[in-house]
């Protein structure tokens, strides 16, 4: 297995020579450069967000988020009428981004009782909720089938066993009240006695060319069951009178550049029989350097749908679960400057955030392109210089390799793609505040999370 290339290798690209059009290419659809040359995110320039809003900071393109939701919706409903997506919320699982794609019609992917807390609290349909987790316990399931939530993915056989223990209990054994949604027009709900609705996750033993971390499909993962179990596992699930089998779930990795490995995934599934539901997981790629390539939203649906005409059962509903893919690009990081180092050849320009605001690069060695974001791509050809944080680690670096147009301290550097999992790693290393989430959209600003304060890391300190 291809495994990316570590966090220090230099971009091969060479952001500073690039037409601005080019330039662009990487920050949300409609960044714009101002007449004084700086960028311009969902309208508002980059230098009036870092006054408002200071830096680090997370900048939310809104306009760009809807219209991604969008493409995807359309993109299935055109080639799988009646079909889901729904948003993998561990991508960027703020209350405001849970709501924004709830009114874009979205269901919602949570992987713990923190996200179904988070998707319940924005007001998310507990029916268009779907459950997964390796790693489920007793108070997340609790509170999963408490809600009423559209489906619970079972991944293990123990899934299987608490499931049918809770809902035996009483809070939730027959005649108890039940919205009876669960997904799909309260057939959760059957002579009194509240089935929950469940997928079974399998293991189709792919493995595809991306992260080791974040590879979810091969014979040896943590997640889900191989074929056989997962034939042990159907079998068990029809006979339940406490859960209702209504199809079955498979996920292979994420940053997955090529359509191919997910058509293998659904010939995998196949295998297994004839259901209602099919949720083919999420995984796309999303386009963090000038190279990348990855298939448009369209190409990875027609790829799916393709594949689910020709294998699948034609009346099956087909559920997608896109996160990085769905919100990276109308994410940029805004920095500033904090000093400018040359040495060892080098050119170290250190900036007042990195690794806790953006975990990605050295997790799983992901690049990302960087620019001066008041002078985008700059004439002159740039100079190469390595993007690094403030952390006490040399493996805090955000962009290695990239030109930039002469960096100064004081300079406000913007990192682009960054709207995908840099939200959900963020931490507090050298007990740095995590920086505010910033909507941006028509030339206005709104913070949606503030930045954290000394007081908030203290907040849960005993004396
Ligand atoms: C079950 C499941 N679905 C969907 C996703 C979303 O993947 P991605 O963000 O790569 O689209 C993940 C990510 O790990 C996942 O575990």
């Amino acid at each position: 297995m291809a495994v990316r290339p570590p966090a220090a290798a230099p971009a091969t690209t060479a952001a500073a020579r690039r037409s601005p059009d080019a330039l662009l290419g990487l920050f949300p659809p409609g960044t714009s450069t101002a007449p004084d040359g700086a960028l311009r995110i969902g309208g508002c320039h980059v230098g009036e967000l870092a006054a408002r809003h200071g830096t680090p900071a997370l900048l939310v393109d809104e306009g760009a988020l809807r219209a991604r939701a969008r493409r995807y919706a359309d993109a299935l409903a055109v080639r799988r009428p009646g079909s889901t997506v729904a948003f993998a919320s561990k991508a960027f699982p703020c209350t405001a981004v849970y709501r924004l794609l709830a009114e874009e019609g979205l269901g919602v992917d949570v992987a713990s009782g923190g996200e179904l807390a988070l998707a319940l609290a924005a007001g998310t349909d507990p029916a268009r909720v779907i459950v997964h987790g390796n790693a489920k316990t007793d108070e997340f399931l609790r509170a999963a089938v408490e809600a009423r939530v559209g489906l619970v993915v079972i991944d293990n056989f123990d899934d299987i066993d608490r499931l049918e223990r809770l809902l035996a209990e009483p809070a939730q054994g027959p005649g108890s009240p039940s919205p009876g949604a669960a997904g799909q027009g309260g057939r959760g709900q059957t002579s009194g006695t509240y089935r929950q609705p469940v997928l079974v996750r399998v293991t189709p033993d792919i493995r595809p060319d991306t992260h080791a971390a974040v590879s979810t499909g091969q014979r040896d993962s943590k997640f889900g069951l191989l074929v056989p179990q997962a034939r042990d596992a159907i079998a068990r699930l029809r006979a339940s009178d406490r859960l209702r089998l209504d199809g079955l779930h498979v996920h292979i990795g994420s940053q997955i550049l090529d359509t191919e490995p997910f058509v293998r995934a659904v010939a995998a599934v196949a295998e297994l029989g004839t259901f209602p539901v099919y949720d083919l997981g999420g995984g796309l790629g999303a386009r963090y350097t000038y190279d990348d390539r990855p298939p448009s939203v369209e190409a990875y649906v027609d790829a799916l749908t393709a594949a689910a005409d020709t294998l699948l059962p034609a009346g099956a509903r087909i559920v997608i679960e896109p996160g990085r893919s769905l919100v990276a690009e109308a994410g940029v990081s805004l920095y500033r400057v904090v000093t400018v180092k040359r040495a060892h050849g080098e050119t170290f320009v250190a900036v007042d955030g990195g690794m806790g605001d953006n975990l990605e690069v050295s997790l799983y060695g992901q690049r990302f392109e960087a620019t001066v974001a008041t002078r985008p791509g700059g004439a002159a050809g740039g100079e190469r210089c390595r993007v690094v944080g403030r952390h006490c680690e040399s493996g805090d670096v955000l962009s290695a390799g990239v030109l930039l147009d002469d960096p100064r301290p004081g300079d406000l550097i913007a990192v682009p793609a960054t709207g995908a999992y840099t939200y959900s790693l963020a931490n507090n290393y050298n007990a740095a505040r995590r920086p505010p989430v910033v909507f941006c959209r028509d030339g206005r600003s709104r913070p949606v999370v503030r930045r954290e304060t000394y007081a908030d890391l203290m907040r849960r300190d005993l004396p």
